[in-house]
């Protein structure tokens, strides 16, 4: 089936309103590596305070160090409900940020309007990262930077054959009633999604291809940062899935995260 772009965004956004109701326990799990990103956020983006926009902020995972570092952000996302979590975690550790409900892909925002553009785990959830990649250099001001964080995701194979289809069908059972939600209904729906998406995936083309993105949006000085003290963190801290999405995974796995870090070129008004 062929989605329109609208119909695509739309159905994006359900999911992750949807998403949004699980989506702080599961990444709970991997809260022990929380001192090693502030760490890097930290050195990444320097002491002196910026205003600093980050896209796709779900429940505030970038959003909310950040402000706690003394930048001023915008937090800009397309799901109103994972903005509602972002705002009331915000409120809960008396941080004052600005909300935008709006697409990563056509920003409400001024020309070169601040000095950083970050997001993590969003550019393989585009339909047009290259059109994004331009329209995050628009917004970033001359020398600002564009850093976008990735992972790739390691699990061993789930079985296969009747075993696995089992296994499957639990895991779909057991997540239904623990997340009150039709799981087989929105594994599908993600599915479906993905098939839209260019970049849609974990390995190593992807890595590859979303770095490109970011050229095609005629950013420069790019490079790939592998994001070493958070997967040490993450490698001695991460916690057990839950069961259920052990029997849906095929068992534990391993993040890898990276920075893809591009900047817009003081020069660039003739380019
Ligand atoms: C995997 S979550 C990542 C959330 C957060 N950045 C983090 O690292 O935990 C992806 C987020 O991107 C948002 N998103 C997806 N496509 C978007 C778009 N085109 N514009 C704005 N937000 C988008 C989703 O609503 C979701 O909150």
């Amino acid at each position: 089936m062929t989605l329109d772009e609208r119909q695509l965004k739309q159905r994006l956004t359900r999911f992750w309103d949807q998403e949004a109701r699980s989506y702080d326990p599961v990444d709970g799990r991997l809260s022990g590596a929380a001192p090693a990103w502030r760490a890097w956020l930290a050195e990444a983006l320097g002491p002196t305070p910026l205003s600093v926009l980050d896209l796709g902020a779900g429940t505030g995972f970038l959003t909310l160090p950040l402000a706690e570092l003394g930048h001023t952000v915008i937090g800009l996302d397309q799901s109103p409900a994972m903005l509602a979590r972002l705002c009331a975690k915000a409120a809960a550790r008396g941080l004052s940020l600005t909300l935008i409900r709006a697409d990563a892909e056509q920003l409400p925002l001024a020309d070169a309007s601040v000095d950083v553009v970050i997001s993590r785990w969003l550019l393989w959830l585009l339909p047009h990262p290259a059109r994004a990649a331009r329209e995050w250099r628009r917004v970033v001001r001359p020398g600002g930077r564009v850093l976008a964080l990735s992972s790739i995701e390691a699990y061993p194979p789930a079985p296969s054959g009747i075993t696995g289809w089992a296994r499957r069908q639990a895991g779909l059972a057991l997540s239904s009633l623990a997340e009150r939600r039709n799981a087989w209904h929105w594994r599908h729906e993600g599915q479906r999604i993905d098939a839209h998406l260019p970049l849609a995936r974990f390995d190593m083309q992807a890595r590859a291809d979303k770095l490109h993105a970011l050229r095609y949006g005629k950013l420069t000085d790019l490079r790939i940062d592998p994001l070493d003290a958070i997967n040490d963190a993450l490698g001695r801290t991460r916690q057990p899935q839950a069961f259920r999405h052990r029997l849906l995974t095929g068992g534990d796995g391993r993040s890898y995260f990276y920075a893809l870090i591009a900047r817009r070129r003081r020069e660039d008004d003739d380019d």
